[in-house]
């Protein structure tokens, strides 16, 4: 790779760091998880390594945080607020301890003392004490000057105001973290992603009475300048701080040797969840002031100290309760309900176990010690359980015989395929009967390939199932909309919006109409091939008068599973209710053969954002009836991005950056010809 590009790659990397930075300090908004954010940051610190020609002012080896806000004074730390290497595994720390014996000229087995601190996931703040007295509270900022936020930390409970000891230092810098504890954050999950976000956005309120209001906590761990401080080790110095009247970490140790500290890490990974406040890691400081002192610094870090993180993706934690959830098709799915626990910023507090055999197979129970594994957008899962932890109490977990929602006798179904028995345990009630599948059947037939209906999501069924505003399908299109602009949360404007797409949404395609119903078996490529079969609806419903199921037999695709599945779906007393009910509100369209050489043939569309009188629903089979064909992400692969009013900004910047054509509304009606 030529200089050039390595430089290009780079510079791109740290802007696209600033503007995570500017968006996390500033606005405590994350962007990203706390585990990308940190393999940003690491390649940037690598490519630095390997490539010594890099260098930026706005690299993570020079800066810590983000400058301070416009909110608040800006004032200089006496004694720069630093940044800490991490490690993430006992070779890293072998190595660290390895760099620090060189630096110190001893021999391989001189024994090093560290005080291993779990790290509190918190925002760190500098309180200047002088004659015992509180006088200026900072926060990082960017390790050179903080935010005076004083006021903000004076409402904090374990922040002592006056210190009256005489072994108080006649001037010192307390630095610690400002955290929220779990429980507390509980109530304020719905407005931020995790207790970090949350303690940073409380200690940051313009005004300290709102400050006040959140039950914020303060951990102290290290000093910033200090004049008079006569103690020379670091786990002496937290015992102070405790006298002082300082909360410290209960969990702090002293330890020698990197296998004693791999032993604690481990221990205190698998109680985590049992914390009442978030840990990240633990953090080792080589004991002694003295061996510090000769050590000092790199770039923003010192080189006496280290944090050991936890996994970004997986962490321990506890089955409170396995609760079991019945999907759409009658599916019984077992989940975890776990005691919560952040993974790399997220906070997870439910797991998947998949279904009744996965249980059986690891034979986990209500109770026990688990790794729990986050990746991606996918569903947390329950990778293996701590058999050593397990009580002997602890009693198999029975799979429930009856549905848990309609008390229904559940089956496991024989695969004609497989010839084997499935794995999933169904409730065998014929669908709406089960009130679970019936909510669930309602939250597929408004969703996006279905009717396809904005602002009705999964919430607001569940919302207007339990007010009895709804129990069927028909009930969306006869809602009593002066009722809904009297809930909570709704308005008149949010009621109009809701009554429009409901409207529009009326007119649908014949094939969305047929995946809308949700009859088992029959997903949107089978409803494609039924639509074009029949043509009409009309004759969709003649064939469930007749019972003529078998004609669709002929069709490739539709075999004696599906079959048997609408022919159920028919006979079922409630389906035809819905149906015959359905059939005089909707406007269902005629299956229209799709042009092959329309005008936008050989063309790919992706469409973001609410368009103007026309539902997404209908764009997506204009474009189709003309040839075109939808795409479901930004890759090379798409022609056209389509925007409309709000539209997902992550799609149309990685449109951008692909160079993809961007579409307005009446962009794409003029390449049909349809000019608005
Ligand atoms: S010592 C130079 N001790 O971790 C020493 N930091 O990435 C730097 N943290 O900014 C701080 N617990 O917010 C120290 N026991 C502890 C800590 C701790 C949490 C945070 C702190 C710091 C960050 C370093």
């Amino acid at each position: 790779m030529n200089h050039e590009k390595i430089k290009n790659d780079y510079i791109k990397k740290i802007s696209e760091l600033k503007k995570l930075n500017k968006s996390y300090y500033q606005n405590n908004q994350p962007l990203i998880t706390d585990s990308e954010y940190d393999s940003l940051k690491n390649d940037i610190l690598n490519l630095e390594k390997k490539y010594k020609f890099l260098n930026h002012k706005d690299s993570p080896s020079k800066i810590v945080g983000f400058k301070p806000s416009k909110n608040f004074n800006k004032v200089s730390h006496k004694v720069p607020m630093l940044s800490l290497a991490n490690a993430f595994s006992e070779e890293d720390l072998l190595n660290f301890e390895k760099k620090i014996i060189n630096y110190l000229n001893q021999k391989k087995d001189f024994k090093i003392e560290y005080s291993a601190e779990p790290k509190i996931d918190g925002i760190s703040a500098s309180l200047v004490y002088k004659k015992g007295k509180f006088i200026t509270g900072l926060s990082r900022g960017d390790g050179k000057e903080g935010e005076d936020i004083t006021e903000n930390l004076k409402t904090i409970k374990d922040i002592p105001h006056k210190i009256s000891r005489n072994d108080f230092p006649e001037e010192i810098d307390i630095r610690g973290e400002v955290f929220i504890q779990n429980k507390d954050f509980k109530k304020l999950s719905d407005k931020f992603a995790n207790p970090r976000n949350a303690a940073s956005g409380s200690l940051r309120q313009k005004n300290p009475m709102d400050t006040k209001k959140i039950p914020l906590k303060f951990i102290a761990y290290t000093f910033g300048f200090e004049k008079g401080l006569k103690i020379k080790k670091q786990t002496e110095f937290l015992q102070k701080l405790s006298l002082w009247g300082f909360r410290t970490n209960s969990l702090n140790k002293l330890i020698i040797g990197t296998k004693n500290l791999m032993d604690n890490y481990n221990y205190i990974e698998n109680n985590r969840s049992e914390l009442d406040f978030d840990i990240d890691g633990i953090v080792y400081k080589i004991n002694q002031f003295d061996l510090q002192k000769r050590l000092g610094f790199v770039a923003n870090a010192p080189r006496w100290a280290i944090a050991h993180k936890f996994s970004a993706n997986s962490g321990v934690s506890k089955i409170i309760d396995i609760d079991i959830q019945v999907g759409r098709t009658g599916a019984l799915t077992p989940v975890a309900k776990i005691n919560p626990i952040n993974i790399g910023g997220v906070i997870v507090s439910n797991a998947t176990l998949h279904n009744e055999d996965e249980i059986k197979r690891k034979d986990i129970r209500i109770g026990d010690t688990v790794l729990v594994e986050r990746a991606g957008d996918v569903i947390p899962h329950i990778v293996s359980v701590d058999l050593k932890k397990r009580k002997k109490k602890s009693q198999e977990f029975i799979f429930p015989e009856k549905c848990p929602s309609c008390n229904s006798k559940t089956v496991k179904e024989f695969n004609l395929i497989t010839k084997k028995k499935d794995a999933v345990r169904r409730c065998s009630s014929e669908g709406f009967e089960c009130e679970k599948i019936a909510i669930e059947k309602i939250k597929h037939f408004v969703s996006k390939e279905a009717f396809n209906i904005e602002g009705f999501g999964k919430k607001i069924v569940e919302n207007f199932w339990n007010l009895k505003l709804i129990s069927l399908p028909q009930d969306i299109f006869q809602l009593d909309y002066s009722k809904i602009e009297e809930l909570d949360g709704w308005g008149r404007q949010s009621v109009l919006n809701l009554k429009y797409s409901i409207e529009t949404s009326k007119k649908i395609s014949f094939d969305r109409f047929i995946y809308a119903l949700g009859i088992r078996h029959i997903g949107l490529e089978n409803a494609k091939l039924i639509s074009k079969h029949l043509r009409t609806s009309k004759n969709f419903y003649e064939l469930s008068l007749e019972n003529r199921v078998e004609d669709l037999l002929n069709l490739d695709g539709i075999g004696e599973t599906q079959i048997n599945s609408i022919r159920n779906f028919f006979s079922n007393k409630t389906n035809q209710k819905v149906l015959n009910e359905l059939k005089k509100i909707l406007s269902i369209d005629n299956f229209i053969e799709p042009k092959k050489d329309g005008l936008l043939r050989n063309k790919t569309f992706m469409l973001t954002g609410k368009l103007n009188g026309i539902s997404r629903a209908e764009a997506k089979s204009i474009i189709e009836k003309n040839s075109g064909s939808i795409i479901s992400n930004v890759s090379k692969k798409l022609d056209f991005l389509v925007v409309g009013d709000k539209p997902t900004k992550k799609k149309v910047d990685r449109a951008k950056e692909l160079k993809v054509k961007i579409l307005s509304q009446s962009d794409l009606l003029k390449m049909i010809n349809m000019t608005s």
